[in-house]
């Protein structure tokens, strides 16, 4: 199934169950036993294909999202931190030790060929590694340029643009901080005109999202930024729908896209953006395509390269030239020759399964067990042993009335493994803290004027019992706050 059929169906229903159970035969694709040692790949060309450097499950193993059997190999490519569960892997991502060994491999050619290798290999490395990742994402290798991060990728378009007083700018009240003040100097130094798009926390249709957007737009309006996935809850918008709108509403709004945490986290390749009129995207390749940390890419319009100026100042590539946003001096060419071996790693699980696996984990500490039902039939596996088991060990926390959860489960195609909640009587660093000291879990208190609580990320290294841990601890949280609700007794 093409991941692109996959997004669609899920949009169209709450469950895209039908869309979503054909994945199941993926599973046998993976060719490796678990006992598949964890080589150093060292890139060099050599007569046979050279063993994959992941540790696999067995052939045939059923990557149904509830089945450690197969997550829990896949997780032991990661290094997991000693002494606590890190459920806040929203930051950046770890790599599996495959891509880490291969990351330092690279590394030590570089340190051994010195410049001989940045003079003679560099700007190979660097195209080889353009053609990866656009073929990954589905782009044109020219439209893609290589950053180190998506701050920076956003920071090339707001201020390579060529902005005039009075021009206006619509951003979201709940986009990345980073960006907001790029934007908010654009102002100070342009005289432009701000707009912020009050999003839906917990939207009730796609419409209200658009329409959030889309009543904002005048004929003064020369950028609309949307970001895809809104790191402080994990909301999904649908950027699709918004672009085409704002297009047919005012068709030179230009439209850029904050892909930092979508970026194959979601199954939506950055070329459906593109088709749907995006005119630039920005994102980390080390969140969940688990690169090293250190690079971003910029998908630039081929028709609209030569009107932003580049931020680094170039004249050596033609105006036209997406490498003229490169011009970034002695940097780390390893994080670039990793990529392919990132994407590689992300290919042997599919993209639909790995956002199975993920949205899974969130339901799992959430524990609703509407969504956890409504999940387990969509994918076949609700009446499975474990799966059940799984559910009855956890509570609802939703049901419980000092708990709010502050980001959007259904439909499921509205988030992804992030979500964010909040508990009567603690701040969002208290629960954060608390979580920490009394639980021995990792999460990250958001303090942020729209959003305020404690954000949990799972990954691919997390376990089925890491987030059921996290829902007993919320739930004796809970708990614990019931003597203060009770009334005081008589002395
Ligand atoms: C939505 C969003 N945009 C941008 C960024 C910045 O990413 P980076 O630090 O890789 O530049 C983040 C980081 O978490 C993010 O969540």
């Amino acid at each position: 199934m093409k991941r692109k059929n996959f997004i669609h169906t899920l949009g169209a229903t709450t469950l895209g169950a039908l869309a979503i159970r054909p994945i199941f035969g993926n599973a046998h694709s993976l060719g490796e036993s678990e006992e598949n040692p964890s080589n150093h790949a060292s890139g060099h060309a050599t007569t046979t294909p050279p063993k994959s450097p992941y540790i696999l499950p067995k052939t045939g193993t059923s990557n149904a999202p509830h089945n450690e059997a197969y997550w829990g190999v896949i997780a032991k490519n990661f290094k997991r931190p000693a002494g606590f569960i890190n459920l806040e892997n929203g930051y950046f991502s770890h790599q599996p030790q495959g891509t880490l060994s291969y990351h330092i491999d690279a590394e030590t050619t570089i340190n051994t060929q010195t410049s001989h290798f940045m003079r003679t290999a560099q700007t190979q490395a660097i195209e080889e590694a353009r053609n990866a990742f656009a073929g990954f994402q589905g782009l044109i290798p020219d439209e893609v340029a290589f950053t180190r991060n998506t701050t920076e990728s956003l920071n090339i378009i707001i201020m390579g643009t060529q902005w005039q007083p009075g021009d206006e700018v619509i951003i979201g009240d709940q986009d990345y901080g980073s960006m907001v003040e790029a934007f908010q100097q654009t102002v100070a130094r342009w005289m432009v005109r701000l707009k912020v798009a009050e999003v839906p926390v917990l939207p009730n249709s796609d419409a209200e999202i658009i329409r959030a957007y889309t009543s904002m737009i005048t004929p003064r309006t020369k950028m609309l930024h949307l970001t895809h996935m809104i790191n402080l809850t994990g909301q999904l918008i649908p950027v699709v729908a918004i672009t085409r709108e704002a297009k047919k509403i005012n068709p030179n709004i230009f439209v850029v896209v904050d892909a930092a945490h979508s970026l194959a986290h979601t199954p939506m390749d950055m070329s459906e953006l593109r088709n749907a009129g995006a005119d630039a995207i920005g994102g980390s390749l080390h969140k969940w395509l688990c690169n090293p940390i250190g690079a971003g890419f910029l998908f630039v319009k081929k028709q609209n390269i030569r009107e932003i100026w580049p931020l680094m100042g170039d004249i050596s590539a033609d105006r036209t030239d997406i490498r003229k946003f490169e011009h970034q001096g002695t940097r780390p060419i390893q994080s670039l020759q990793t990529i392919a071996k990132a994407i590689e790693f992300h290919r042997l699980l599919g993209s639909a399964s790995k956002y199975n696996r993920l949205i899974y984990l969130k339901l799992l500490w959430i524990g609703n067990k509407q969504a956890l039902e409504n999940f387990g039939k969509g994918m076949g596996i609700l009446n499975h042993p474990t799966y059940q088991a799984n559910m009855n060990a956890v509570t609802d926390l939703m049901n419980m009335d000092s708990f709010k959860l502050l980001s959007p489960l259904l439909p499921f195609s509205r988030g992804g493994a992030i979500a964010t909640a909040a508990l009567s009587g603690y701040t969002p660093t208290e629960l954060a803290n608390t979580l920490m000291s009394k639980f021995g879990i990792f999460t990250v208190g958001i303090d942020h004027p729209v959003i305020r609580g404690v954000r949990v990320t799972p990954h691919l290294s997390n376990s089925t019992s890491d987030c059921i841990a996290l829902n007993k601890a919320f739930t004796s949280l809970c708990v614990d706050l019931i003597p203060h609700l009770e009334p005081v007794k008589n002395k």
